[in-house]
């Protein structure tokens, strides 16, 4: 434990249940996928037998993220879906890689009642949804999207290159700082403004957080129009463009440090607490700390949390 922040190795279910309520401003994190991946370790979430079972496990994890968050909290879920059948491997064990791609050497999603193989899953929605029947606000879906995809051999079907990253909040309002995370209004909107007038030749562009859009004539005759007054960011849209980067440090799952920043920039405020209850690499915390907030990190795997003791710079608990 450091000033900055603490890691606890360990269940995150049974870890968060020791945390007092209303204690933690935001939540980041990335679950286990889905069948995707072999962490190497017992307890771990994402190798149950149907898809039910996991989302199931996720949702008592959140329920308890809930129960730690201050009522302003925020919860950002970054989570990708599963073929049905892909990968499947049953018993066999390629001699050649016995540990499996991505560690996984048995995979688990070929026996998913309602699909066939080949079947998307839809394991981000059924996620979702059942966060909401628990009582969460589902506030926003984002798409994540990779400029750098990892290529994929399937030629009968597009090639991935988004994840999920869902906006979840403990009650009606919360914490939101938009303006941490504006960004550019496009140059087209940007000479209208100047201009006064839209395409349809009434209204410019509203001010980002207004909903309804400014009169831009009307604001000059009063002889306050400046550039100032309207601002040059809008809103920060639901599709963020962000490419993965690759950690060599030992995990093969990390998400680009890009993403966690947006996520505590807008959601955590300076000073506050970050927690991620799957903490890998230790991605959020490092950048929580970078960004001046506390972070709180919970990982089951022993060789994770030395590896994202080290590269946070923190202690293990
Ligand atoms: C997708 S990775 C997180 C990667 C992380 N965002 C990063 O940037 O490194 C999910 C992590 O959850 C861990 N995990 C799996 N089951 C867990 C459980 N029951 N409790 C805590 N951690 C668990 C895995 O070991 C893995 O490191």
């Amino acid at each position: 434990m450091t000033d900055a922040g603490v890691i606890y190795c360990g269940d995150s279910l049974q870890v968060l249940q020791t945390f007092p309520e209303n204690s933690v401003d935001c939540c980041v994190t990335s679950p286990p996928y889905y069948a995707l991946r072999d962490y190497g370790a017992d307890g771990q979430i994402g190798r149950e037998a149907t898809p039910e079972e996991y989302i199931d496990r996720l949702v008592s994890v959140f329920h308890e993220v809930k129960r730690v968050l201050t009522p302003q909290g925020t919860c950002w879920v970054n989570i990708a879906d599963t073929y049905c059948g892909t990968g499947s491997k049953a018993e066999h064990c390629d001699p050649k890689n016995p540990k499996g791609r991505n560690g996984q050497q048995v995979a688990v999603n070929h026996r998913v009642p309602g699909c066939k193989p080949k079947d998307l899953i839809g394991i981000p929605w059924l996620l979702a949804l059942a966060l909401r029947a628990d009582g969460w606000y589902l506030r926003s879906s984002i798409i994540w999207h990779k400029a750098n995809p990892m290529p994929e051999s399937a030629r009968d079907r597009p090639t991935r290159c988004y994840e999920y990253v869902f906006l979840l909040t403990k009650s009606k309002k919360y914490y939101y700082d938009w303006q941490a995370v504006a960004e550019p209004i496009a140059p087209t909107t940007a000479a209208r403004m100047k201009g006064g007038r839209t395409e349809k030749g009434k209204y410019a562009a509203g001010t980002p957080g207004q909903n309804k859009p400014q009169k831009i004539n009307q604001v000059r005759a009063k002889g306050t129009y400046t550039d100032e007054i309207i601002s040059p960011v809008r809103s920060r849209r639901d599709v963020w463009q962000i490419n993965t980067v690759s950690y060599r440090g030992g995990h093969f799952a990390a998400f680009p440090p890009k993403l966690a920043e947006t996520c505590i920039l807008a959601g955590c405020p300076v000073g506050g607490t970050v927690l991620d209850p799957f903490l890998g690499s230790g991605t959020t915390g490092m950048v929580a700390k970078q960004l001046g907030r506390r972070y709180i990190g919970i990982e089951l795997n022993p060789e994770y949390c030395t590896l994202a003791e080290r590269r946070i710079g923190g202690e293990k608990n």
